[in-house]
């Protein structure tokens, strides 16, 4: 299918008043799609790229994926929840990875994980109110020689203590509170 097609499904006289002018929410997969869509096999790597782009697989970008493949939306969502690598509610600003694996374990990541659950107010799987963090618990992260650790987006923390984890996500609440300041003054200095 070209892309030209895919920029758009409604067609003129369609009936939901879109003029057919509407733009596709998920132009930025239309080149992965031209890629992929007619190479048998590559729906878990479009799937990947798809959660790259958009952060987790809503259920209209999984009936997209399934239109522009041929595919039936029963068997996208059959292999999505297969996988544990793939998330289907938007995530947090930080994605906060617990290893849970036997190394990190054995020295403590359960501690680690219940002062950070006490901290962010959440449970495993949760995304906190202010939308900042997102909590999953993950099996080995490769690096048994720091355990216990803890990803956070890209970035290793290792040898966690209770104190320490804590102070990582203090620190990046305070990152994101002045974030949020700095933009609130840039928004007042352009209104006034
Ligand atoms: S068990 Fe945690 S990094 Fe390997």
């Amino acid at each position: 299918m070209s892309h030209e097609t895919r920029e758009h499904h409604h067609e003129h006289g369609c009936g939901c008043g879109c003029q057919g002018e509407r733009a596709n929410p998920f132009a930025e997969l239309s080149p992965i799609l031209d890629h992929y869509a007619d190479i048998p096999g590559s729906l878990i790597t479009i799937l990947q790229k798809a959660q790259e782009l958009y952060g987790f697989l809503s259920v209209e970008l999984m009936r997209y994926i399934a239109l522009e493949t041929h595919t039936s939306i029963a068997k996208v969502y059959g292999v999505a929840t297969f996988y544990t690598q793939f998330r289907f509610k938007p995530v947090g600003k930080y994605l906060v990875m617990l290893c849970q694996g036997t190394a990190c374990h054995v020295n403590g990541s359960k501690l680690v994980e219940e002062a950070v659950m006490d901290f962010l107010e959440i449970k495993e799987g949760e995304t906190t109110a202010d939308g900042l963090f997102t909590l999953n618990n993950v099996a080995c992260l490769g690096c048994c020689s720091l355990s216990p650790v803890m990803m956070i987006n890209d970035d290793t923390y290792g040898q966690l203590t209770k104190d320490k984890a804590i102070h990582i996500l203090a620190e990046l609440k305070e990152v994101a509170s002045n974030e949020t300041a700095g933009l609130a003054t840039i928004e007042q200095e352009v209104i006034t």
